[in-house]
């Protein structure tokens, strides 16, 4: 077994000290994704498992989800808060309120500027991860008083802004500007991942894709098996001439939505294409093609649907070997 507590050693970095978790492993906030088992065991393996608020249908189901993720660990969670702009904004004060009532210690903030998050939480001592996509971006989150950054590179599933920048460059350039714990994110699928990252200043990662594809993750199997076989090249970039850009898998329906919008058009061209209800159904039934659903580039490197646990200890030690073999002998005297 490789699980976060037999990992075989430790990676301590700022990040597990600020928030008190074991390994520098984070699971991101996944809309329909990120429930309470895959939270836990994510917990259990000694990363930071973290809950989608609004996968929750009502703040009060937020509440019991909670308390479903109490009752499968002991370790510390978070909870996402995803802020985008909608029609018709969920109650996010009360999201919030049920937060700090949980005593729940960690928020991931995501989407838009967490200056409106922050009284509460600081005042309750919630500590929190803003998640954004630029180095402007997380100096902003930093000067409101956000006790670490999550930085999106290009790679990533889901919302990579509109920078294009990835990782390689995005992370160290973000790490000379900040001084507040950085967690790099998007792309990073395993123990390589995590080292480079330390490398390039990070003080931990955040995945999605991962963790995606985990024995937890309560999606049908059809969509773990499509991520084990797909590669880095099968992902479409949807809503670029929106500025909403936004990386999804590539199939039937995020191929015509591309499409379409190249082609000149509009959001209500494509709206009942990208609706919210159809990318659910591709995880409850299975069916790719149901409608457009978020992977990201590290799809190209996953090929097993381990526990997430498992996942954890794995990536943890292979970066402990990457950094105390490889890395070390090409480092030594005798390498020209
Ligand atoms: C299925 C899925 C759903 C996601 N939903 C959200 C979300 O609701 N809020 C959010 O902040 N990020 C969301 N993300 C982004 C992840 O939290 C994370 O930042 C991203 O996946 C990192 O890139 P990676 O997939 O290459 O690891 C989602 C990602 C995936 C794969």
């Amino acid at each position: 077994m490789t699980d976060g507590t037999n990992a075989g050693g430790a990676l301590r970095t700022r990040f597990t000290e600020t928030f008190g978790i074991t390994h520098p492993v984070v699971q991101g906030g996944m809309q329909w994704v990120g429930r309470a088992e895959l939270a836990a065991a994510v917990s259990n393996g000694g990363g930071l498992g973290i809950l989608t608020a609004l996968t929750q249908p009502t703040p009060e189901d937020l509440a019991r989800e909670i308390q479903r993720t109490r009752d499968l660990t002991d370790a510390p969670f978070g909870v996402n808060l995803t802020t985008l702009p909608t029609i018709t904004p969920p109650p996010y004060e009360e999201y919030r309120r049920v937060i700090v009532e949980s005593g729940v210690g960690i928020v991931e903030t995501a989407g838009s500027n967490p200056e409106p998050h922050l009284p509460l939480f600081q005042e309750h001592g919630v500590k929190v991860i803003h998640k954004c996509t630029s180095v402007r971006h997380a100096l902003k989150a930093q000067s409101s008083g956000v006790d670490a950054v999550s930085i999106d590179g290009f790679e990533c599933a889901g919302h990579p802004g509109e920078d294009d920048i990835p990782g390689l460059v995005l992370i160290p350039a973000a790490v000379d500007r900040l001084t507040i714990p950085v967690l790099a994110s998007g792309g990073f699928a395993d123990g390589r991942g995590l080292a480079a990252a330390l490398a390039l200043g990070a003080d931990g990662i955040n995945m999605g894709t991962r963790f995606l594809c985990t024995q937890e993750a309560p999606v049908h199997d059809a969509v773990k098996k499509a991520i084990v076989t797909g590669s880095e090249r099968d992902t479409n970039l949807i809503f670029r001439t929106l500025r909403n850009t936004s990386r999804v898998s590539r199939n039937a329906v995020s191929d015509k939505v591309v499409a379409i919008l190249d082609a000149g058009g509009t959001f209500d061209d494509i709206r009942e294409l990208v609706a919210g209800v159809r990318g659910r159904q591709v995880y409850e039934s299975g069916d790719l093609n149901a409608g457009v659903w978020s992977v990201g580039m590290a799809q190209g490197l996953i090929h097993d649907i381990p526990p997430a646990g498992e996942v954890v200890g794995r990536i943890v030690r292979d970066a402990i070997n990457v950094l105390s073999s490889r890395l070390a002998l090409v480092a030594g005297p005798t390498v020209r």
